[in-house]
């Protein structure tokens, strides 16, 4: 059996994370959200009270830093410098400082290295916004989830009410649109579409039919019926 590579990117809160989990589960292979290292390095940044533009002190903090995801109980966890920080690096905060953090091209260059270490033996679904351009331009399988960006703000206001958070949906479609040109217009790597990548608009499907529709290809890569 081949052991693939599978680069999910795409815009703020176009549901790559829950899928790419759910694909990984199904397939069997290990799941890994980028995003959330370059959160571990924003709430780092944020807590050491450093300037979003002193980019020279932010890159020697980077060097200072460990960043690890590990699996535990079937969750995704994340340690920054052996502390598990997987709740805070969720906040409003760190949401409207990663942008600034993760075009440091030091910080990148230490989150990459770190990824491919991770992607080495295959069987790995990993979703950001360079890793099918950048991360592993040879991954087996590259994916780009998008979804018109009014329905994204929806849905993550409705992942913030279940956390009894009230934000308005203009807010939070502002707030992902500035984001997502921010992510798109930086020099370092910028979220691009993959020439070679599927696009899969999910403005109008189910987190299962997306599920299906990436499981199926990868199947048909592979070989396997089941
Ligand atoms: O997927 P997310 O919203 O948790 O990602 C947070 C930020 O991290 C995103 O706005 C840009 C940055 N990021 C990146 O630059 N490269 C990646 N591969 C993943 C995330």
């Amino acid at each position: 059996l081949k052991k693939l590579v599978i680069a999910i990117d795409g815009p703020a809160a176009s549901g790559k994370s829950t899928t790419a989990r759910l694909i990984a589960e199904r397939l069997g292979y290990l799941f890994v959200d980028t995003g959330a290292m370059y959160r571990a390095m924003t709430f780092k940044v944020l807590e050491q009270q450093l300037p979003l533009d002193d980019v020279e002190a932010i890159a020697r903090l980077a060097e200072r830093t460990e960043i690890q995801l590990r699996h535990q109980n079937n969750q995704l966890r994340v340690f920054l410098d052996g502390r598990d920080v997987t709740s805070e690096i969720r906040s409003p905060r760190v949401t409207r400082a990663v942008s600034a953090v993760s075009s440091i091209k030091q910080v990148r260059e230490m989150m990459v290295r770190e990824q491919r270490r991770m992607g080495e033996k295959g069987r790995i679904v990993l979703e950001g916004r360079d890793i099918g351009t950048e991360v592993f331009p040879d991954a087996n399988l590259k994916v780009y989830m998008t979804a018109e960006v009014f329905e994204r703000a929806r849905r993550r206001q409705k992942d913030l009410q279940q956390q009894g958070i009230g934000v308005p949906v203009d807010e939070l479609a502002r707030e992902i649109a500035d984001r997502d040109r921010k992510d798109s217009e930086r020099e370092v790597s910028p979220l691009r579409q993959a020439p070679d990548a599927i696009v899969l608009d999910t403005s109008n499907m189910t987190i299962d039919e997306q599920v299906e529709t990436i499981v199926r290809k990868v199947r048909s890569l592979t070989g396997s019926v089941s």
